[in-house]
């Protein structure tokens, strides 16, 4: 594969940095990640192998859970507060110290421009002090790969990348090449799982007022009654591709409870009394929406051999954590023959290891290194790869929806 930084990596070896980084080095590389695109500070510190040799993750969410979505604002300022103690704390776990770092990988696109400053700004500091090389990271391949650091999946698979940020399918062909085929043309399933666990005020309930939104509709849908009480449409049913969309499914739920509010009598805190059933149905929605979305994805792959006689589905993202739609998406991937994977839990959400996991992929193909990074560089908004939505949508496959209430017995 051609790689422009090829050229700008024997530089690197001749000259620039104290450390010759000689394919030996990149054999035995030790790299320190450093995410901070929304409101999770995580670094890291792992080898090339995927061992993960110290990390450290400050988490925002149980302060932005109380407004329903995360206070760019409040972000910025928690960063700031956070990010040298993460950093040190990720290498003091692993018993090194900066020097013995290779690399520094940082996330620099997409998202929260004031969060992503400051993990940049921090990286860039680090890298001048003691002459390190910074390699940049995209957020959203770093979810996309971060299944490769405990399963050795081979390229090229599918990946279905579902969090608070984004909603996505695309064709995973090498570290740095992808092809997007479907994306939300609205909001984002772990968006729109906070806001409407801010709705039904779950977070008045003890045991979910300090977790994730999703979370709190997965836990609550588990001990559901009757998941066909509530009856939610299918979005986009009669578009033939592979876009999302969850502005309907949302409105659809304030409806239900505004009805239901009115029928009980319900004013300020209070909770319907079927919200578990209410979440359950809501969920299942949702599960059946990307399902059906990731089911045409396949079909395309095949008809146009992207995959090239692979049968791999990686989900990943803060979502991908929900047991419920992950297996949804194993009854499609069983289905059509395939095997469907995702990153450990604790991966799947934002973390500094899968940034730093992301730079040993990339130094491997000994790609992306670069000794400074402008601010200019930094993207809230930066697509994945090249798009083949427009072609997804010509090839006009139909799919019929598979119901998954039968995974709630
Ligand atoms: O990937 P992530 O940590 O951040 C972004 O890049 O967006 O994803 C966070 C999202 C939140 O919206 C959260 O509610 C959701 O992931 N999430 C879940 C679960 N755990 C986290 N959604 C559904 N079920 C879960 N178990
Ligand atoms: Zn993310």
């Amino acid at each position: 594969m051609y790689c422009p930084q090829k050229h700008y990596w024997q530089v690197l070896k001749k000259s620039l940095f104290k450390k010759k980084y000689t394919s030996q080095v990149a054999q035995n590389a030790t790299i320190l990640g450093i995410e901070t695109s929304c409101d999770d500070t995580g670094c890291a510190v792992i080898d090339v192998t995927g061992k993960i040799l110290g990390e450290s993750l400050h988490s925002q969410n149980a302060i932005h859970v109380r407004y329903g979505g995360v206070n760019p604002l409040i972000a910025h300022e928690l960063h700031r507060k956070n990010i040298e103690f993460a950093v040190s704390e990720a290498l003091d776990s692993s018993k090194l110290t900066i020097d013995d770092v290779d690399a520094i990988a940082i996330t620099t696109r997409p998202g929260l421009f004031m969060s992503l400053q400051v993990g940049v700004k921090y990286a860039k500091y680090l890298a001048r002090k003691h002459s390190k090389p910074l390699i940049p990271i995209h957020h959203m391949e770093a979810h996309a790969l971060a299944v490769r650091i405990s399963q050795d999946i081979p390229f090229p698979f599918l990946v279905l990348l579902i969090s608070g940020g984004h909603c996505l399918l695309a064709v995973v062909k090498d570290v740095e090449d992808y092809y997007l085929l479907g994306e939300s043309i609205d909001n984002s399933p772990g968006e729109m799982l906070d806001k409407a666990a801010r709705r039904m005020k779950l977070k008045n309930i003890p045991a979910y007022s300090q977790i994730a939104g999703g979370k709190s509709i997965e836990l609550a849908a588990s001990e559901c009654k009757d998941p066909s009480l509530f009856k939610f449409p299918l979005p986009l049913a009669k578009y033939r591709d592979c876009n999302f969309s969850f502005s309907g499914l949302k409105d659809s739920l304030e409806r239900k409870l505004i009805k239901k509010e009115f029928d009980h009598g319900i004013e300020g805190d209070g909770i319907i009394p079927e919200v578990n059933d209410l979440c359950a149905a809501f969920q299942l929605a949702i599960a059946e929406h990307i399902s059906h979305r990731t089911e045409r994805a396949v079909l395309f792959c095949e008809r146009n051999n992207l995959l090239a006689g692979n049968k791999n589905i990686v989900v990943s993202g803060g979502v991908a954590c929900n047991d419920f739609i992950f297996k949804s998406v194993g009854v499609i991937a069983n289905k059509l023959g395939y095997k469907v994977y995702r990153p450990l839990p604790r991966l799947c959400t934002d973390n500094g290891v899968m940034i730093a996991w992301n730079g040993i992929e990339k130094l491997r193909i000994q790609c992306g290194l670069t000794p400074d990074i402008a601010i200019s560089a930094i993207e809230p908004k930066s697509p994945l790869g090249k798009s083949l939505i427009n072609e997804v949508k010509e090839a006009n496959i139909p799919v019929r929806v598979t119901r998954l209430k039968k995974l709630y017995n």
